[in-house]
C-alpha cells in the first residue's frame, strides 16, 4: 500500500521568519498523522532553517529545483549535493512554471534527475499537458513523452522511490480542477506506462499524484481515485489551516 503523499509547493512566497513560523505552528498540529507522507518546498532560502524547525517531526523538506553539475560556474544555480547537505531530502523537478518560464525541457528534467538521484534525493517529478495539448486530444501523447524522455535511463528501483506528480498546466494556479473523471483516466495511464516500462513492482511503489488547484473541498473526491497517491498542492498549502486540513482529508479513512 502506497501512503498518501501531501507535497506543499510554496512557490516563491515566505520569507525565512514566515517559513520557520508556518513549520512551528503546523509540526504540532500533525505530530500524530502517521498514515500520511508530508513534505514543505519552501523558496532556497528557507530551505535549511526549515529543515531545522522541522527537524525530528514527521514533515519532509524538498526544494523546488536544482542544477545538474556538481559545481562549476553556474550563476545563480544549485546543485543537488548542495540540497542535499541543507538536509531536504526532496526535490521538484521539473514543475510546468520551470518549463513554461525557464525553458526546461524533457530533456533537462531528465539530466536534473539522474543527478537528484545520484545524490540520494527523492525526486518529486512533474509532467501535465497544456490546455492547447488537452483540447488537441494530445493529453496521453504528451505524458508518454514526458515519461519516456523525462525518465530514461532510471532503473526500476530508482521508480519505486519517485513521486510523479500529474499536474495539468491549464489547472495550475486556475482554480479549475481536472474531474475526478479526468485526473482518474491520466494517472491510470500513467501508472501503466511505468508497468509497462518499468515493471510492476516499481510501478506499484511510484507514488503518482496530482497537481492544480487542490483545496481543503476537493482533496477528498481527488484522493478517492484508485491511482492517485497524494496532492502537490500550491496556493493552498500557504495557509497552515488550509494546509492541515487538507492533509487531514486526505488520510486513509480507516484512521480518520
Ligand atoms: P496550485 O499549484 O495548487 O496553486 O494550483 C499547484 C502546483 O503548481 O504545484
Amino acid at each position: 500500500m502506497r501512503t498518501p503523499f501531501i507535497a506543499a509547493n510554496w512557490k516563491m512566497y515566505k520569507t525565512v521568519h514566515e517559513a520557520v513560523a508556518f513549520v512551528k505552528e503546523i509540526r504540532p498540529m500533525v505530530k500524530d498523522v502517521h498514515d500520511v507522507e508530508i513534505v514543505i518546498a519552501p523558496p532556497l532560502t528557507s530551505v535549511r532553517p526549515v529543515v531545522e524547525a522541522a527537524h525530528a517531526s514527521n514533515i519532509g523538506v524538498a526544494a523546488q529545483n536544482m542544477y545538474w553539475e556538481r559545481e562549476g560556474a553556474f550563476t545563480g544555480e544549485v546543485s543537488a549535493p548542495m540540497i542535499k547537505e541543507t538536509g531536504a531530502e526532496y526535490v521538484i523537478i521539473g514543475h510546468s512554471e520551470r518549463r513554461g518560464l525557464f525553458g526546461e525541457t524533457d530533456h533537462t528534467v531528465n539530466r536534473k534527475l539522474t543527478a537528484a538521484l545520484a545524490a540520494q534525493l527523492t525526486p518529486i517529478v512533474c509532467i501535465g499537458e497544456t490546455l492547447d495539448e488537452r483540447e488537441r486530444e494530445e493529453t496521453l501523447t504528451i505524458l508518454d513523452r514526458q515519461i519516456k524522455e523525462g525518465l530514461d535511463g532510471l532503473t526500476a528501483d530508482h521508480i519505486a522511490g519517485l513521486v510523479v506528480a500529474y499536474e495539468p498546466v491549464w489547472a495550475i494556479g486556475t482554480g479549475r480542477n481536472a474531474t475526478p473523471q479526468q485526473a482518474g483516466e491520466a494517472h491510470a495511464h500513467i501508472r501503466g506506462r511505468l508497468r509497462q516500462w518499468f515493471g510492476g513492482l516499481a510501478a506499484d511503489q511510484c507514488h503518482v499524484i496530482y497537481g492544480g488547484s487542490v483545496k481543503a473541498d476537493n482533496i477528498r473526491d481527488l484522493a478517492s481515485i484508485p491511482d492517485v497517491d497524494g496532492a502537490l498542492v500550491g496556493g493552498a498549502s500557504l495557509d497552515v489551516r488550509g494546509f492541515f486540513e487538507i492533509i487531514t482529508r486526505s488520510r486513509p479513512a480507516a484512521a480518520v
